[in-house]
């Protein structure tokens, strides 16, 4: 089993690069804001109750997103891997993510996280904002929060993978195919590793 997780700020490349990582590996793609995202548009209550952190940049509550990835872990049981995109973003996130793991036998393979600077972030979210309908994209203030949220709760967790030797960094800066390119020699070193 492959199982990824794609690391990165907002607006780094997690989703791109997962769009390709899927059609490369027949691999399942978690990501806790899309799946956010789609709580939001059904109009459920935890989608109302994310809407009004997630409008300010400001993250979700570990629990809320534990519950929907343990519950798209157990109805993907033949799956051949994951994607994790956005997730996990706390240290407590990435502890409950290795106990579920744990229960199938199926660990995280590991980590690749994207590095792009923070007025990269800012430019390419703020292009994306004027027609992604996201409301978080379309403030300039919103997303410097999310970017602050991202450096304080979210990038310990790359710390938390270096002390399992399942770290890799890489320049996310490149067009999409170079990107892609250098993601797809990290995973392949790794098979040839085990
Ligand atoms: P989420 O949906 O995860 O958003 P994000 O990580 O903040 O940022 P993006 O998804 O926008 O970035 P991305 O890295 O996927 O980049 P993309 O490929 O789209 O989370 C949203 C919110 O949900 C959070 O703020 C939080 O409130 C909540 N949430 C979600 N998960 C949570 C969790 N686990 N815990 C708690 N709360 C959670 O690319 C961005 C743009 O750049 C696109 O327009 C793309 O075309 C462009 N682009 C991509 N690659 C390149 C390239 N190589 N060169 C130039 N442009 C590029
Ligand atoms: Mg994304």
């Amino acid at each position: 089993m492959l199982n990824l997780v794609l690391f990165g700020p907002p607006g780094a490349g997690k989703g791109t690069q997962s769009q390709k990582l899927i059609e490369k590996y027949g691999l399942i793609h978690l990501s806790t804001g899309d799946l956010l995202r789609s709580e939001i548009a059904q109009g459920t209550e935890l989608g109302l109750e994310a809407k009004k952190l997630m409008d300010h940049g400001i993250l979700v509550p570990d629990e809320v997103v534990i519950g929907m990835i343990s519950h798209k872990l157990d109805a993907n049981k033949t799956a051949r891997g994951f994607i994790f995109d956005g997730f996990p973003r706390t240290v407590a996130q990435a502890e409950a993510l290795d106990r579920l793991l744990e229960t199938k036998d199926a660990p995280i393979s590991g980590m690749i996280a994207l590095e792009v600077p923070a007025d990269e972030l800012e430019r390419r979210l703020l292009e994306r904002g004027k027609d992604s309908g996201r409301p978080d994209d379309a403030n300039p203030g919103v997303i410097r929060k999310r970017i602050k949220e991202y450096n304080d709760k979210t990038a310990p967790v790359a710390g938390y993978y270096k002390t399992q030797n399942k770290f890799t960094s890489k320049d996310g800066i490149g067009s999409v195919d170079e990107v892609f390119e250098a993601i797809y020699k990290i995973i392949g070193s790794w098979d040839a590793g085990r």
